[in-house]
């Protein structure tokens, strides 16, 4: 089947069409059902299913003989060390890991949260937790203690498991002080710990809760694999909504394993034996589905990379890493190559390294600005370089190139068509569907095909509001776009207070709530401006309270700096002006689009309910003044 059929059937026939990917994995149980509404109206897939993700991941390989073929590749240059792994290894690691944890008392559908660096053992406690049934929270190691605290009160974990430190480039970055600052923090009371003590350096422990790795997996035993329901949650990740507060997208065992199984083949082009590499962090869902879980479900080399794409040692790391292993499918955000684009703009330093078994490029995690296109076009003859879009919430791309199934012709600005499953619209306002060429909201009808997120941890009625509310039956996606002639989407940005800094997504209110907690603020505005290196940065404007008199410089400091022992310094948070007013609506809304509109030279329109039209002249002016407008 082509493209075109292959996604006809998937609209006309779901069922038909994900019983087939369903008969791919291996079930303990085959689903009563393949597609079905609870008495909530909420639709599932695979009802009845038994099965297990970790039996999925790395069990079923060794069974069908493949122990001794390599599952992960650990490639770290900030620590000097690279290390391979067979899935007979992973397997038997995984089942020591499984039973420590089940020796702390985690059991099926109790929570684990998990804050750690790119090292194995943050992947083999993921796949433990898949073994018993246990559902994981991976908190991104970039997070401030406060966030890292908000995520355990919402996961309610039985244990949390950690390291002793992360390395940023040469930098060794302490986490236990971290991981203690938010248990102390949470309201939520975490009976145990377990501690990766890494050379780099050791960690305090606290006698009686904190468990040091080594000894704990010496006492543990292995465990089997735990059937669960294809309804039973997997994992929740927090990520970041329009309020500051995260939301735990909850993803299902069945779906998952179908779709990223599928996914694997007919979106990437591997199967069996490839080297897969994405340069993500396992603290985001591009590191869940495409470090760990869907690389091994179709019994590939996945590669877990400790580093960065510059100054570890230099511009030519990544290409250094796609030699080396011989990557056939590479997947990384387009930060990463602007990095690398600034320090080698001829591209100089990939002259050293074979890179002829590189067939597909492909990009995610924010726009793909034509300008590194085209840069990675000319230095990457002959490999498509393949935009794709989605989501924490979808779990796997939403409009792709489908390379396994019939590559398409490739339009710069554009991810191409939408994959199996995604009836994707483009409405106004109203929710009247928009024509060719015009740009609103993109929605996709639902139900959503497998994989896709099933609710929000504890609070389906956020699920419910953020999401299906505004168009009854359409998912919301928060980006905005438009199709070309031939269905082309192109993804034009978030129409919510989301934004995506260095490839991290984050939400302005998360910031807000901050700089709004400074003393000399009376209120504020925190938005993401166009940023040549990270795509956006977020830039505070805010109105002190009456009679406070202080220096702009040193408050800009310091709510700098509660940034980033907050939210973290991810967040990039490095300006902060001071104004006199804040544009609003006459019902005090905050004209955040407009602000950023104006900012980063885009058309916008003022609406006919803003208070005062003047404000944006006097804001423009000043943001001239200071250099924050883009064009
Ligand atoms: N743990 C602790 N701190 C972290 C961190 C982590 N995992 N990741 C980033 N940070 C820190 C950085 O050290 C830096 O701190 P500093 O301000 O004290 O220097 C700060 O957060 C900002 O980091 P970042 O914006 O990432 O800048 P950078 O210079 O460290 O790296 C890139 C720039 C482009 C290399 C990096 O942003 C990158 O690789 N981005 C891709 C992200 C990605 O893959 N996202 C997934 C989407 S698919
Ligand atoms: P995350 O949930 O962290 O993966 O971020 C999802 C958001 O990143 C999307 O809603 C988009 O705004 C943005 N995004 C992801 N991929 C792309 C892409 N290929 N093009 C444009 N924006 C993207």
């Amino acid at each position: 089947m082509n493209y075109a059929e292959t996604y006809q059937k998937s609209l006309t026939d779901p069922e038909g069409f994900w019983r087939e990917q369903a008969a791919l994995i291996p079930w303990f149980e085959a689903p009563e059902a393949i597609l079905d509404q609870d008495e909530t109206g909420l639709w599932r897939w695979f009802r009845g299913g038994k099965l297990n993700t970790a039996y999925i991941a790395l069990d079923q390989h060794v069974l069908a003989g493949r122990g001794e073929s390599l599952a992960l590749i650990y490639d770290s240059p900030v620590t000097g060390v690279i290390q391979k792994y067979t899935y007979a290894e992973l397997t038997q690691w995984t089942a020591r890991v499984a039973g420590g944890l089940t020796d702390l008392g985690v059991g099926k559908g109790d929570r684990v949260v998990i804050y750690m660096p790119m090292i194995p053992e943050t992947v083999v406690t993921m796949l433990a937790c898949a073994r018993i049934g246990a559902v994981h929270a991976v908190v991104f190691g970039g997070f401030a203690a406060p966030e890292l605290a908000l995520r355990i009160d919402d996961a309610k974990p039985k244990v949390v498991v950690s390291a002793s430190c992360g390395v940023e480039f040469d930098r060794v970055i302490p986490y236990k002080p971290l991981l203690d600052s938010a248990i102390a923090q949470a309201s939520h009371r975490v009976e145990h710990t377990v501690i990766v003590q890494r050379p780099q350096l050791k960690a305090e422990m606290i006698q009686g809760r904190d468990h040091s790795w080594a000894s704990w997996l010496e006492a543990a035993a292995p465990v089997d694999c735990v059937p669960v329901d294809a309804l039973d949650p997997l994992y929740i990740l927090h990520t970041s909504g329009t309020t500051g507060k995260p939301k735990g997208v909850v993803r299902d065992c069945g779906g998952h394993a179908v779709a990223l199984n599928y996914s694997m083949q007919a979106v990437y082009g591997v199967d069996v034996g490839d080297v897969y590499w994405a340069a993500s962090d396992v603290g985001w869902v591009v590191g869940h589905s495409y470090i760990v879980y869907g690389p091994l479900f179709r019994g590939c080399t996945t590669v877990l990379y400790e580093g960065k794409p510059v100054r570890t040692p230099d511009a030519g790391a990544f290409w250094r890493v796609l030699a080396e292993h011989r990557v056939k499918t590479f997947f990384v955000a387009p930060t990463a190559f602007r990095a690398i684009k600034k320090e080698d703009p001829e591209c100089a330093l990939k002259a050293q390294y074979d890179l002829s078994h590189l067939q597909y490029q492909f990009v995610a995690g924010e726009r793909l600005d034509p300008a590194t296109y085209h840069w990675l076009k000319s230095n990457l003859p002959g490999i498509p370089i393949i935009d794709h879009w989605w989501q924490t919430e979808t779990g796997w791309s939403i409009c792709t190139n489908m390379v396994g199934v019939e590559p398409l012709p490739i339009k710069a600005g554009s991810p191409t068509l939408p994959a199996p499953g995604y009836d994707l619209r483009i409405f106004d306002e109203d929710g009247v569907a928009l024509g060719a060429n015009t740009e609103g909201a993109i929605v996709i009808k639902g139900p959503l095909p497998p994989g896709a997120f099933v609710t929000i941890w504890g609070d389906h009625k956020r699920f419910t509001e953020s999401y299906w509310q505004q168009y009854p039956g359409f998912y919301l996606t928060g980006d905005g776009g438009y199709r070309d002639d031939d269905g082309y989407l192109y993804v034009m940005g978030r129409m919510d207070d989301v934004i995506n800094v260095a490839g991290h997504r984050l939400s302005t209110g998360q910031i807000e709530a901050v700089v709004a907690d400074h003393q000399a603020v009376a209120e504020c505005a925190v938005i993401g401006i166009e940023d040549a290196d990270r795509g956006q940065v977020p830039v505070g404007f805010l109105v002190l309270k009456d009679g406070i008199q202080i220096d702009p410089l040193t408050l800009q400091q310091a709510l700098v700096q509660m940034v980033r022992e907050r939210v973290g310094a991810i967040a990039n948070f490095k300006r902060a002006l001071v104004v006199q007013r804040l544009p609003k609506t006459r019902s005090g809304k905050i004209l955040r689009q407009v602000m950023r509109k104006m900012i980063d030279g885009e058309v916008f329109t003022v609406p006919s309910t803003i208070d005062d039209p003047a404000i944006i002249d006097e804001l423009r002016e000043r943001c001239l003044q200071e250099g924050v407008v883009n064009k």
